[in-house]
């Protein structure tokens, strides 16, 4: 292959992609910002909810989706359009997808099995560790500071009690996953002294553990830990893996933080963990189902932080998609394996 004909079908900045044409003079890069929706903020890659094409803006962007070799984003990020031409253009070699877990994406695309075979799909995973290994620290470093109390006093001018607190650096952190996240979430917390201990399903590489358990120990794990941060992807074999009987086994007070995905935890079994006070404070970013319902019992506890699955989003995220992007098509190019390839079986 000497060429590469890429279709941009998501909004990404003009100066991106000229950073991805010239970063491998051999991609073909086809754009026409007038097709997409404007961004509602930087690395927005769904833009203007109201945004609507007339048919023949929609005949002529589904024409440039059906003509590339290979698409950078899924189509107006829709699995419908993903099916459509992937089904539809058999020229079609590759679909990067901009989150993180676009595994996601292409699972509800509903793709038969040679599809997914002829076809690569890569993720993002790994841009976002930066910011939510930041936003792990926050929350751990919340719980472990009390944060809950200190504003409760503060609001009602209460100078409290003389108290210990507990100490960073005297704690043991697990991370359940050790992906691009989990691992920036160790390399943190390590640096801070913190004694990190991670979960995974096998072993690998991780500067800052200090030893890595089996998934299957983690209901044991958790008796010694003094906080738990979840980077885990959202599939059939990780739902609710932080379980009713994990949750009963921690140690009381802990503080739990998950970044990775909402179906991970077992949200009723944490909201009444966190109602009875075994633990402490929790600092979510994701959850079971987004947005979290008005009803859920989760706003009005006073030992929970929630941020509406905004965490990783930042200034300099796309930059990095757009530099996997650009590394992954001379990787193509040059008969290389892919980076980031999303997992076909498990999808994440
Ligand atoms: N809060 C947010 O806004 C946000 C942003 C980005 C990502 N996320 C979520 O976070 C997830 C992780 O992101 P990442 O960048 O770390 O992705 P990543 O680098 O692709 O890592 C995913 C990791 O999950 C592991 N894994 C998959 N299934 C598992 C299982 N059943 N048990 C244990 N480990 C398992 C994988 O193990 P192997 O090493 O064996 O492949 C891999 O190491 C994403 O999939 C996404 O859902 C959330």
């Amino acid at each position: 292959m000497n060429r590469l004909r890429v279709f941009i079908p998501t909004p990404l900045p003009e100066e991106l992609c000229d950073f991805i044409q010239r970063a491998e003079p051999r991609i073909d890069l086809i754009r026409d910002q007038t097709l997409l929706p404007p961004q509602r903020y930087p690395g927005d890659h769904l833009g203007e909810e109201s945004f609507a094409r007339t048919t023949a803006a929609q005949t002529r962007f589904e024409e440039l989706v059906d003509s590339a070799d290979a698409l950078f984003g899924v189509p107006d990020q829709s699995a419908a359009q993903l099916k459509r031409t992937v089904e539809g253009n058999p020229r079609l070699r590759w679909v990067h997808t901009t989150p993180a877990g676009g595994g996601g994406q292409v699972k509800a695309a509903g793709l038969a099995e040679h599809h997914l075979k002829r076809v690569a799909f890569t993720a993002s995973g790994g841009v976002h560790g930066q910011p939510l290994a930041e936003f792990a620290v926050f929350g751990v470093l919340a719980g472990a500071k009390e944060l809950p109390r200190l504003l409760t006093d503060q609001r009602n001018h209460i100078w409290g009690q003389r108290r210990a607190v507990p100490q960073l650096s005297r704690q043991t952190v697990l991370v359940v996953g050790l992906g691009g996240i989990g691992r920036a979430v160790a390399g943190k917390l390590s640096a801070l002294g913190v004694h990190v201990v991670g979960a995974h399903r096998r072993q690998v590489e991780a500067p800052g553990v200090e030893r890595i358990i089996a998934m299957s120990e983690l209901a044991s794990a958790v008796r010694d830990v003094d906080a738990i941060v979840v980077c885990l992807p959202g599939t059939d074999a990780t739902h609710r893996i932080i379980s009713r009987t994990v949750l009963a086994n921690v140690k009381p007070g802990v503080t739990i933080v998950n970044v990775g995905r909402g179906s991970t935890i077992d949200e009723r079994a944490l909201v009444e963990a966190l109602a009875d006070g075994r633990i402490g404070f929790a600092a979510l970013d994701v959850f079971e189902s987004e947005p979290l319902s008005p009803d859920s019992p989760l706003w009005d506890l006073p030992n929970v932080l929630i941020s509406p699955h905004t965490a990783a989003i930042n200034t300099g995220e796309e930059r990095l998609i757009a530099e996997l992007f650009a590394q992954n098509a001379t990787r193509l190019l040059d008969g290389l394996p892919l980076l980031n390839l999303v997992n076909t079986v498990e999808f994440y």
